[in-house]
């Protein structure tokens, strides 16, 4: 097996190879002039597995092209099996036409995967109304989460924590780190009006004596869900109000708008970012030796 680190999966594959005692190498990705990507394997790929470590994040269509281009190209060049691992896999939230006209987005790109690939491993994808994997790729999938990574930050750095899911689908987070932990937890109820308009509602009262209220959920993007989330705990008295999310995308400088509400935050490294604090090389390079 030869780990190759996309241009967007350098802070992980490597640690990703280590873990999982496999080879590593990059993949030289520039651009022509007319913005044009090329991509170049560094490494021979003849009857090998290659796993294409790429989060998708910032110029997401970019990482998108870039994946393909690549994947294509390492089976060209003889590639054995061709194998996507996506610690940050994007457009999962795109699985409904919202507003008339609107592009289905989710089925589209998983279907461009489905062409180029032999098996995907996906951290912590936001699967909502399509449920499981196995409905939205043809290719073999692996659902891989770091739900038991954020426990185990919250065990040992959170006394007394009581969890909070802000919105119906963050269930599979929130539920699951709280039973893990064998603590309380409340699920809110969120309505979302534009990308950045959303409403949090409290849905029965919450006892936060005592306790360290803890937001969890996937996906902080814009940030607004944790701070509409925020305000309602700090109404039932929270003083010191935290959340950790799987994927830190921090859309907008939202990580300082979120800082500045006085909230801290952690985040695992799925994508770069300064609350980076839970590594998830491990969990991914477990997966991948599994298989
Ligand atoms: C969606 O349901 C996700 O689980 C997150 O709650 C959402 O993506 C957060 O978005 P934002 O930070 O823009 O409010």
């Amino acid at each position: 097996m030869l780990i190759v680190s996309c241009s967007h999966g350098k802070h992980l594959g490597s640690l990703i190879a280590k873990k999982a005692k496999a080879r590593h190498s990059g993949l030289h990705v520039d651009k022509f002039p007319d913005d044009e990507l090329r991509v170049r394997f560094e490494s021979g790929l003849r009857n090998k597995s290659i796993v294409l470590v790429q989060s998708f994040y910032k110029n997401v269509s970019d990482c998108i092209i870039e994946a393909i281009l690549a994947a294509k190209t390492a089976k060209e060049l003889g590639a054995k099996k061709v194998i996507l691992a996506a610690p940050y896999f994007p457009y999962m939230r795109q699985d409904k036409r919202f507003h008339k006209g609107e592009a289905v987005s989710q089925p589209i790109v998983t279907g461009l995967i489905d062409k180029y690939f032999d098996t995907v491993y996906l951290m912590d994808p936001h699967l909502h109304r399509k449920n499981k994997l196995e409905h939205l790729f043809k290719i073999r999938s692996k659902k891989v989460t770091a739900n038991s990574l954020i426990a185990a930050y919250i065990k040992k750095h959170i006394k007394n924590p009581v969890i909070i899911g802000p919105d119906e689908e963050s269930y599979k987070w929130a539920r699951s780190v709280a039973n893990m932990l064998g603590v309380e937890s409340r699920i809110l109820r969120k309505k979302r009006y534009s990308s950045y308009h959303v409403e949090v509602k409290l849905n029965k009262k919450i006892n936060l004596k005592g306790k360290n209220a803890v937001i969890v959920d996937d996906i902080i993007s814009t940030g607004n869900t944790i701070m509409e989330t925020a305000k309602i705990l700090r109404r039932l008295g929270a003083k010191d109000i935290r959340c950790i999310c799987v994927h830190g995308i921090f859309a907008n400088d939202a990580l300082n708008k979120l800082k500045k509400a006085g909230i801290k935050v952690v985040s695992t490294n799925t994508i770069p970012n300064k609350a980076a604090k839970i590594d998830v090389s491990g969990m991914i390079a477990d997966s991948l030796k599994t298989g």
